[in-house]
């Protein structure tokens, strides 16, 4: 299952996004974490040391070796040159699993039995449509490579604001969490991003954070109405986490609320069609829009009629 934190700056996604991975972790589930935004803080929110959270390769500069490898033997595609962000698989092409022993999850750093992806960080430039050594391209890439199956989770920590709305990236997930502080600027979010969802048919849960009291949770119901799944409070276990604090448990409440984000997750019921519809509608319109001018090819010609994903 694949899933994301998104919402504004500051809201808390990188916080709730280690507090879900550690969740599941907690209960043997095999979970990827990936961080991908702008600043990258998804590691030392998980417990790593600032050092080693600085030596976790960057997706980002692997671009080329990521592209090999999971081009494998697509005549569709004969170098990584030709596969931007989007391409999608196609037959010949090499699938990720989530725990697979392969050229992609090898960048990885285990962090207490969770595996641990990042694009390196990078800057505005790096988002949007048109940008051909796109960070986050490599996350999309990924994405569109990996079967997952129930009871796998990989998680995404994404950047700040409707950027993530700048290419197909948000249609990859099962589901979204937006994170949302119970205030004016928290939910203001929230209309832009269900309206984009809205248009392509994907799932968004509000997720409140920093809820300190019944008022706040009101507010929240107001303006995101039944769109609320649940929320996190104002937590003395998460500054003591980041006060950097060992044996710290999380308050039972806001377990419960992981618990409930889990099951709306796995509630999700997978669409292997729809996944693999978006990801070349999205290939076809990157290719028009510049893809096509960059490489130089005709980068439609990638698509495999043939090709279904292995449900
Ligand atoms: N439920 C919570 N209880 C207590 N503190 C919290 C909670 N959620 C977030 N915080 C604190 O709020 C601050 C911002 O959180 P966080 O870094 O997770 O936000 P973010 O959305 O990832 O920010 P950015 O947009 O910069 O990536 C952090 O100092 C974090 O510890
Ligand atoms: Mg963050």
């Amino acid at each position: 299952m694949k899933i994301a934190f998104v919402g504004k700056g500051g809201s808390g996604k990188t916080t709730c996004s280690s507090l879900f991975v550690r969740h599941l972790a907690a209960k043997g589930l095999p979970v990827v974490a990936v961080d991908a935004d702008i600043n990258q803080h998804l590691g030392v929110a998980l417990g790593l040391d600032e050092d080693r959270a600085a030596k976790i390769p960057a997706m980002g500069e692997r671009l080329t070796e990521i592209k090999d490898w999971l081009r494998g033997e697509n005549p569709r595609i004969p170098s990584a040159a030709g596969m931007v962000k989007t391409t999608p698989p196609g037959s010949g092409s090499r699938l990720l699993r989530v725990g697979g022993d392969d050229a992609v999850h090898a960048l990885g750093q285990e962090v207490d039995g969770v595996t641990l992806l990042a694009t390196g960080p990078f800057n505005d430039d790096d988002l949007g449509v048109s940008c051909y050594h796109s960070k986050t391209g490599a996350v999309e890439l990924y994405l569109n490579h990996l079967v997952d199956g129930p009871g796998e989770y990989v998680v995404v920590d994404m950047t700040a604001g409707a950027d993530t709305f700048a290419s197909g990236l948000f249609t990859r997930f099962d589901l979204m969490f937006l994170v949302a502080e119970p205030t004016r600027k928290g939910v203001g979010v929230y209309k832009q991003y269900t309206e984009y969802a809205r248009d392509y048919d994907v799932a968004i849960a509000v997720v409140g954070n920093k809820v300190q009291n019944d008022g706040d949770v009101e507010y929240l119901r107001e303006h995101v109405g039944d769109d609320l799944l649940t929320w996190i409070g104002q937590s003395p276990a998460v500054r003591a986490f980041e006060q950097g604090r060992t044996g710290v448990t999380l308050e039972d409440g806001n377990t419960a609320a992981l618990d409930r984000m889990l099951a709306a997750v796995d509630a999700r019921a997978k669409d292997w069609d729809e996944f693999l519809r978006q990801a070349v509608e999205f290939h076809v319109k990157n290719a028009r829009s510049w893809a096509n001018r960059a490489v130089g090819t005709d980068l439609e010609a990638q698509i495999d009629p043939a090709f279904r994903y292995p449900a």
